[in-house]
């Protein structure tokens, strides 16, 4: 038997065993109505209850909010499990043995790497936050957090720490304590601790910065945060990406804010890490801040889990409030509802806390506009409603409309808009998905280049630049579907010709790509890319293997935004036995996407 099969096996002997009306039931209150149970749906706030448990079917549904699943997806999503974890509570409480996975070589070594740099980010945090707490030499990085408003009690809550300048040992504070405790240089520099030189040896990354520990929602160290005290360049210095650190999908103080997140069914989007904490001294605590960049879409996944509403706390002209209106598609399609609320001129959420208190900062949350409003009067304003004013602002919505990853979320956005304007929906140019003609004035507007592309497209790019040998098997794994970026798509013909010439190095790429930007790409990647794997074909395989199961999911993604259109016109049409067939079709989709 394959392990897959045995995967299925097993996920079917558990889903018989598991009684889905008794777990729902033991975290959503549910009454018998006929066939079914039904109650207040626990995934989005309602006062009547659209929620559905079906016993037979073993699946749930919210007529509501469209959140569907069985047993499985169940606990995921409420208890916030990921799929083997699930799966493990489950088998434990119903009493079904799981045989011990096996495990490949490859596997077991990434495992342990992990685990070596969960170990150096803990141990790391712990020498840090007791240095802060104790050492003499610290007594500046106190002072400083005390005259910033932040107490003690705050240091343990979020385990700060602080590291000392070279003066005092600071080239190799933390390196030399990791290493006597027999961790090895090499994993210390992967956390990103220490830095290799040239000439040989080691320093460390951060010197006489207090730092913030990042953690994922195990709990678990896994990057630092350091910020310089007073002036000094950079202010921030962050651990660099690595195995266990995704910059792209982790916040600031989600660990610690996860339970305030969900009593209250909002989460707070901070731009500073002092904001977080001035929020935390005066009792608002549903609060998180990303580490510097934009909010992904990834962010936004991992705040849904917990809450229906995210506010942007930002100041008018912030960065951050610029690359909001990007934000508008990653909202529809993880349906939160995104929120704006602006701070007085001159603040930032740290300044005006400590001069009016909590009271100005929920009033202004209280007020906060729905995302698209806001940025749809901000249009407005600037380009008022004048016949000409309206072209521009449909110009600039098409952008937004163009970047909603799916076709569901573009039509949303575009009768969302045209009802605003007045218009009718047909004057969005909603770009055809392939019918991309170099002509179009908007579409060259949004074209992008590879280093423009959301992370996961880039990471097909980089990889079908390393391994083009893996490019057929993408494509039937359907990477024309999921990906449509022009520059994608000549990357594609570009190693389609090469294919057809018989050659295949990615070398002979250079000459193939038009845009000069491209070819810098490639060429740095291929410097870049070709050192030092030990096992490229494996590590290829594996690449490979990763990306098909993205192209998987994102594929029935799309199948699924579309069958929710047509469960809620079933619906609407009153037919409920289409509802019904519907649904099971759902349900199909989903445990099809959770086998990869
Ligand atoms: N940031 C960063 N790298 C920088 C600047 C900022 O990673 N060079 C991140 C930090 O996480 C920081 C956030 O962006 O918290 C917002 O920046 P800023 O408003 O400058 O930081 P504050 O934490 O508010 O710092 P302070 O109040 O001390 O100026
Ligand atoms: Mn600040």
């Amino acid at each position: 038997m394959t392990s897959l099969d045995q995967r299925d096996e097993i996920k079917n002997r558990i889903r018989e065993a598991a009684d889905i009306v008794q777990v729902i039931g033991e975290c959503v209150e549910l009454k018998k109505a006929g066939t079914r149970f039904s109650g207040l749906c626990p995934f989005h706030a309602e006062k009547t209850p659209s929620f559905s448990v079906n016993p037979q079917g073993q699946f749930f549904h919210c007529f509501g909010c469209g959140e569907s699943g069985d047993v499985f997806s169940f606990m995921m999503k409420y208890h916030h499990l990921t799929f083997p974890d699930a799966l493990k509570d489950l088998a434990r409480r119903y009493n079904v043995d799981l045989p011990e996975r096996k495990m490949s070589d490859a596997d077991r070594a990434r495992m342990q790497k992990r685990e070596q740099l969960y170990l150096v980010n803990q141990s790391a945090s712990e020498i840090f936050q007791k240095y802060l707490l104790t050492a003499d030499d610290a007594r500046g990085a106190r002072k400083y957090l005390a005259k910033r408003g932040v107490p003690d009690e705050l240091v343990t809550r979020y385990q700060l720490g602080y590291t000392p300048g070279p003066e005092i040992g600071g080239w190799k504070f933390i390196t030399s304590r990791l290493q006597a405790k027999k961790i090895s240089t090499i994993a210390i520099e992967q956390a990103g601790l220490a830095v290799k030189k040239e000439s040989g040896g080691y320093y460390d990354r951060f010197r006489d910065r207090v730092l913030f520990p990042i953690f994922d929602m195990s709990g678990r160290a896994v990057a630092f945060g350091g910020r310089i005290m007073g002036e000094g360049k950079p202010k921030y210095m962050n651990s660099p990406e690595s195995m266990i650190f995704d910059k792209s999908r982790l916040l600031f103080g989600l660990y610690q804010h996860r339970d305030a997140i969900r009593k209250s069914r909002r989460a707070i989007v901070v731009e500073g890490n002092f904001d977080l904490l001035l929020l935390a001294v005066h009792g608002i605590n549903n609060v998180v801040a990303p580490l510097g960049t934009a909010l992904t879409r990834s962010h936004i996944k991992s705040l849904r889990g917990y809450c229906d509403e995210v506010v942007l706390l930002f100041d008018g002209d912030s960065a951050g409030l610029k690359a909001a209106r990007r934000s508008i598609p990653f909202f529809l399609a993880e349906q939160v509802e995104g929120k704006v609320a602006l701070l007085p001129k001159g603040h930032d959420p740290d300044s005006l806390v400590r001069e009016k208190g909590a009271a100005a900062i929920l009033d202004l949350v209280e007020r906060a506009k729905p995302l698209p409003e806001f940025v749809f009067a901000a249009l407005v304003e600037e380009h008022g409603l004048t016949l000409s004013g309206k072209s521009q602002i449909i110009q600039e919505l098409s952008v937004l409309v163009q970047e909603a990853s799916d076709p569901a979320q573009k039509d949303l956005m575009v009768a969302h808009f045209s009802e605003k304007l007045g218009i009718s929906p047909a004057r969005f140019v909603t770009g055809g998905e392939r019918s991309f003609s170099p002509e179009s004035r908007v579409e060259q507007v949004t074209e992008r280049s590879f280093q423009q592309l959301p992370r996961k497209q880039r990471q097909v790019v980089d990889f079908l630049i390393l391994y083009p040998e893996f490019l057929q098997e993408l494509q039937d794994g359907g990477l024309g579907d999921v990906v449509t970026e022009p520059v994608v798509q000549e990357l594609i013909d570009s190693l389609e010709k090469l294919r057809a010439s018989g050659s295949f190095l990615p070398e002979q790429l250079l000459s193939q790509l038009s845009g000069g930007s491209e070819r810098q790409y490639v060429a740095d990647l291929l410097m870049r890319g070709s050192v030092g794997e030990d096992d490229e074909e494996t590590r290829g395989r594996e690449l490979c293997d990763e990306l098909l199961s993205w192209l998987k999911s994102a594929l029935g993604q799309r199948n699924g935004a579309n069958l929710q259109k047509r469960i809620l016109e079933a619906q609407q049409a009153g037919d409920s036995q289409r509802v019904g067939r519907l649904l099971q079709e759902k349900m199909k989709v989903i445990r099809k996407n959770r086998g990869v």
